[in-house]
């Protein structure tokens, strides 16, 4: 049967470094927490510096109920990530890719995703470009008080979560470059059992309160 490609393309200007927006991107563990009303749970198979495959349990807009799905993440290059999902036995496939502009101190996402259908279901193009849409704009929504909060710890001097250098010891001058560039290092830390038993969602109602530890 012939297939065709559903598509749309959404875009977000953040006043973020890319990094950062990576960080947010790679940073799995957020996901059944800050994302709980689409993930219930994720679960990492294998993960390393440009690639992540993982389980997820996810709700798209306007369809009532939880898809089980296999994710690949890769990181292509530092402006370029794809990501490919399947679901119901790969009867749905989802190709998404997310290109990152950075200028200065801010950064431009363009996510341009593709679903691979039968011919015969071009029909739902409409459809399918505003669920991609409303799912893009409210994952991004969602992700903005943390990645707020991320950017302003950073400014702040932070290293590592042994604390802040001139907080810690009062007689340390207050010396820091407050547009030095944000370091990412990929795989990132994990605090929860997102590899072994996967990352659930403990308070339902919570956006902070999500973690699974
Ligand atoms: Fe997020």
């Amino acid at each position: 049967m012939k297939k065709i490609y559903l598509t749309s393309v959404s875009e977000a200007f953040a006043e973020y470094p890319k990094n950062l927006l990576l960080w947010n991107y790679w940073d799995h563990e957020h996901v059944v927490g800050t994302h709980f009303l689409h993930y219930r749970k994720v679960k990492i198979l294998y993960e390393d510096e440009k690639v992540c495959y993982s389980e997820r349990e996810a709700k798209m807009p306007f369809i009532p109920f939880y898809l089980n799905e296999k994710s690949l993440a890769v990181l292509e290059n530092e402006n370029r990530m794809i990501s490919w999902h399947s679901a119901i036995f790969d009867l749905i496939r989802l190709k998404q890719i997310f290109q990152f502009e950075e200028v200065g101190q801010k950064c431009k996402v363009i996510r341009s995703d593709f679903l691979e259908v039968p011919n015969f279901l071009s029909f739902l193009q409409p459809m399918f470009n505003k669920i991609m849409k409303k799912w893009f704009i409210e994952v991004w929504n969602e992700d903005m008080p943390m990645r707020e909060r991320r950017f302003k710890v950073w400014k702040l001097g932070f290293k590592d979560f042994k604390g802040v250098d001139y907080i810690n010891d009062k007689n340390l001058n207050k010396n820091i470059n407050v547009s030095r560039p944000y370091a990412l290092k990929l795989p990132l830390p994990k605090i929860t059992k997102i590899k072994d038993e996967g990352s659930f969602r403990k308070f339902k109602k919570s956006k902070h309160l999500g973690y699974g530890l």
